[in-house]
């Protein structure tokens, strides 16, 4: 397939009208697959109420079928066509965070959504990002637009068009490029089926955001520990991992610099991720960066590049300096014990 690839200012007025919008939003009206920015990461995006658009997304990015969707819309009325109830307690977050990174699980309406796209569940995630882009590609389409991150299955989220293009170039039918995203980790997906709210995945808002404005919030047990079920799919996969093996270490940059000296004794090439505050610590064959220790939110927006770098290297290993698990912190750590599979090392 020939993957078209259009680029968008997002800063220019009345993107709804751009030529670029408008032939993207007519292949998303045709039922064919195209990736988009949002404030978060890319998302592949395709006509949520089709079948056989939503399976194209699944054969594109070889997902496993079980793992359902997250169905983005340009606005908060078109909600009440897709779930069955819209929560008081699902409102007050949604009036406080929409357009933004938090998806809201609620029951779905039945026969609506394609059920590829729901994976079959009685309930739906839905979210309104807040990126002009999408948000003039979504209200062009006037649809429901189911929209994974654009990634291979397994792969760092894309932050970028030519994320996007290394992986799922000749897949898919088009690449809008709005520059790369702000954010750089995913929305937190919030179950609002419960009285008491549950993070099934934390993401650019935090817990402490969301105690702010509906009180007690719990976590999905299954974050904290592997021997749960997480209740949300998608967290049962080894998810944004480079090739090589993903090591996390709790220990100073002292510590990690034996631990790199070691595996070079034993002749393999060795990568180590840190950020600007200690990046003079280390000697390794391949040295990543990603953001400032002292502002998380830049930690957070290189996160996914930084992973993908040690794909263009020849590395054998990898070890990653860990974070504090608050604030943006907690979908950091999510995101790099996940990478690892779960592979951390203690000093
Ligand atoms: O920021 C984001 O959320 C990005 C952008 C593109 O919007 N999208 C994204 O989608 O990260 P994806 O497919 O990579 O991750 C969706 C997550 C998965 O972990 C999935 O299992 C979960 O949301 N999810 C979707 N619907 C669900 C449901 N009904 N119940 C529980 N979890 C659900
Ligand atoms: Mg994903």
């Amino acid at each position: 397939m020939d993957t078209k690839r259009w680029s968008v200012d997002k800063n220019v007025d009345k993107l709804i009208n751009c030529p670029q919008i408008t032939q993207a939003a007519n292949l998303l009206i045709q039922n064919e697959t195209v990736a988009f920015p949002t404030e978060t990461v890319y998302g592949l995006g395709a006509n949520a109420k089709s079948d056989d658009a939503v399976a194209k997304i699944f054969t594109a990015k070889g997902r496993p079928s079980d793992n359902p969707l997250i169905i983005h819309i340009a606005d908060k009325a078109q909600i009440h066509d897709l779930v069955q109830a819209f929560p008081q307690q699902a409102e007050k977050l949604a009036e406080a965070f929409w357009p933004g990174p938090l998806t809201l699980i609620l029951e779905a309406k039945q026969d609506v959504l394609s059920p590829f796209a729901t994976a079959g569940l009685s309930t739906v995630g839905i979210r309104i990002p807040d990126h002009p882009v999408a948000l003039a590609l979504l209200a062009k389409t006037g649809l429901p637009i189911a929209a994974p991150s654009a990634n291979c299955s397994g792969m760092p989220s894309p932050t970028t068009a030519a994320h996007v293009w290394e992986d799922l170039e000749g897949s898919i039918a088009g690449i809008v490029d709005g520059g790369a995203t702000g954010i750089g980790v995913e929305s937190t997906v919030l179950d609002c089926t419960e009285e008491i709210p549950v993070i099934l995945r934390p993401g650019g808002i935090t817990k402490e955001q969301i105690e702010e404005v509906v009180g007690e919030v719990s976590v999905d047990p299954a974050l904290k520990n592997v021997d749960h079920t997480p209740k949300s799919p998608g967290m049962k996969y080894r998810h944004y991992a480079p090739n090589a093996p993903l090591i996390l270490v709790e220990g100073s940059p002292a510590q990690i610099q034996e631990l790199i000296l070691e595996k070079q004794q034993d002749g393999l090439a060795v990568g180590i991720l840190t950020t600007a505050e200690n990046v003079h610590f280390y000697q390794a064959d391949t040295i990543v960066s990603c953001g400032e220790r002292e502002n998380m939110e830049t930690v957070a927006a290189d996160l996914y590049t930084a992973l993908r770098r040690f794909n263009e290297t020849e590395v054998d290993v990898i070890f990653s300096e860990v974070f504090p698990q608050e604030g943006v912190g907690e979908a950091i750590m999510n995101r790099l014990v996940k990478a690892a599979g779960y592979r951390i090392v203690s000093f």
